[in-house]
């Protein structure tokens, strides 16, 4: 298994590009499933999930070539079982339910059983897909859904925001038969990044970037070519490294209005943003001070940088209160960055950070993706060597961090 070795205490300087949106890329993959005609998607990462969903959309029978950062899917679906073994790699597999039960009326999904940051159920998905006319039962760990009179429009209102379900039902309203209106939905960039991609499909969609959305449904979709969005969270790490190291550093393609309460949360900290055309540089004035943050749904403040932020925090001036709300077991960075000498009290949902003057290289253990990403800049502000073992966590969801990060001085070298 894979490990990364860090030596710590170099200020970051230079450019660091910024890549298409893992959790964009991923869901519009599944569109591919919601027409025969070809669809290409430009600005593809390359990163492990990425392969994950080629590999499911594959045995669903579409043909998926990668072309540099150009992915093309298209053809005929010939299975509708997305199988145990692809789907409890990557939770995002769930996303071809509803695009396979709106296309051909049926679908066999597994169901993706638990995960290391919480339970994630997929309750609302399903409730959603059944208010649409889909009959659902469970049926050896596989949620078999049938709709043999196709999708009906349906007002869907969201006890809470999920991007998930926001993105199965926008997919399956598409191609449903009548009006249907999401309440409450989710408005992360990357549903708008969906609806954009299937309203070139042919799509009728109203209310983007709003929480409600409205989907007139179409009888079919065709092909398009779509330019994924560069990755919010890959730019809010990269922001965070360059701030941890007291660093220099360009983030190029970066967009700062896609990445909400995380700007003003650095801004506050003592980060320094300048907006220019093709991204931002980040440089810090002086020292870091504590922030509180709770994480929320866009465009508040996501739990996809609370790992991230927590580790800046580690060496800032003062205290920070981070309150996690989305999920129920994402604080397990917390032992790790400890063991650099951090120091964290949890209490409940919540984590007090007091600022060290300075953490300790450790070996430590990487537990999910965004968490593996924490301890990476820990280890770039400590002192000394870090070893970070499990790093097939990083790679799932962050291209060609080594390179990105020894471009800009880190001394960083993968151990394999
Ligand atoms: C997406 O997951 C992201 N994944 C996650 O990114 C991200 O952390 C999360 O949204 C929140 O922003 C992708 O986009 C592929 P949710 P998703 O449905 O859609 C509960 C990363 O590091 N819930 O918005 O699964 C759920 O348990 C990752 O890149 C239900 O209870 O998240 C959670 O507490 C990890 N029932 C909350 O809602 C449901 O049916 C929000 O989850 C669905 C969700």
């Amino acid at each position: 298994m894979d490990s990364i070795r860090i030596t710590g205490g170099v200020p970051l300087s230079g450019t660091i590009a910024i890549s298409g949106a893992k959790n964009a890329a991923l869901p519009l993959m599944t569109c591919g499933l919601l027409t025969d005609e070809r669809l290409v998607l430009s600005n593809v990462a390359k990163l492990a999930d990425i392969a994950t969903m080629s590999e499911l959309l594959a045995q669903h029978g579409i043909e998926v070539t990668h072309a540099g950062r150009d992915v093309t899917l298209g053809g005929k679906i010939t299975n509708t079982e997305a199988p145990y073994e692809i789907v409890r790699k990557m939770r995002a597999s769930f996303l071809v339910l509803g695009p396979l039960l709106a296309r051909l009326g049926q679908a066999r999904v597994s169901l993706p059983g638990g995960c290391g940051i919480g339970t994630r159920p997929v309750d609302l998905h399903l409730k959603g897909l059944e208010a649409m006319g889909a009959s659902i039962e469970l049926d050896g760990g596989y949620v078999e859904a049938r709709a043999p009179k196709g999708l009906k429009g349906a007002e869907i209102v969201f006890p809470f925001v999920s991007v998930g379900a926001t993105e199965n039902l926008l997919m399956a309203a598409s191609l449903a038969d009548g009006i249907t209106v999401l309440k409450n939905a989710a408005r992360e960039p990357e549903i708008t990044d969906l609806a954009k991609c299937l309203i070139a499909m042919g799509a009728k969609i109203e209310g983007l970037e709003t929480d409600t959305l409205t989907i007139h449904g179409v009888t079919s979709l065709h092909g398009a070519h779509h330019d994924i969005l560069p990755d919010r969270i890959e730019t809010g790490t990269y922001a965070c490294a360059a701030a941890i190291t007291g660093g220099d550093v360009f983030l190029e393609n970066a967009r700062a209005s896609d990445l909400g309460a995380v700007l003003t949360a650095l801004n506050e900290a003592g980060v320094i943003i300048t907006e220019a055309e093709n991204g931002f540089r980040v440089t810090r004035a002086n020292g870091l001070h504590g922030v509180d943050v709770t994480t929320e749904p866009f465009p508040g403040f996501p739990t996809d940088m609370q790992a991230q932020f927590m580790a800046l925090m580690t060496v800032a001036d003062g205290a920070s209160l981070i309150t996690e709300n989305i999920f129920e077991n994402r604080f397990m960075h917390v032992q790790e960055l400890s063991r650099m000498g951090a120091k964290i009290n949890i209490q409940g949902s919540s984590a007090i950070v007091r600022g060290v003057k300075h953490l300790t290289g450790a070996p430590v253990m990487a537990t999910d993706l965004r968490a593996s990403f924490s301890l990476v800049l820990a280890a770039l502000a400590a002192q000394g060597e870090t070893t970070i073992s499990r790093v097939y966590h990083l790679d799932r969801g962050y291209e060609a961090v080594e390179a990105k990060l020894a471009a800009c001085g880190a001394r960083i070298q993968r151990l394999v």
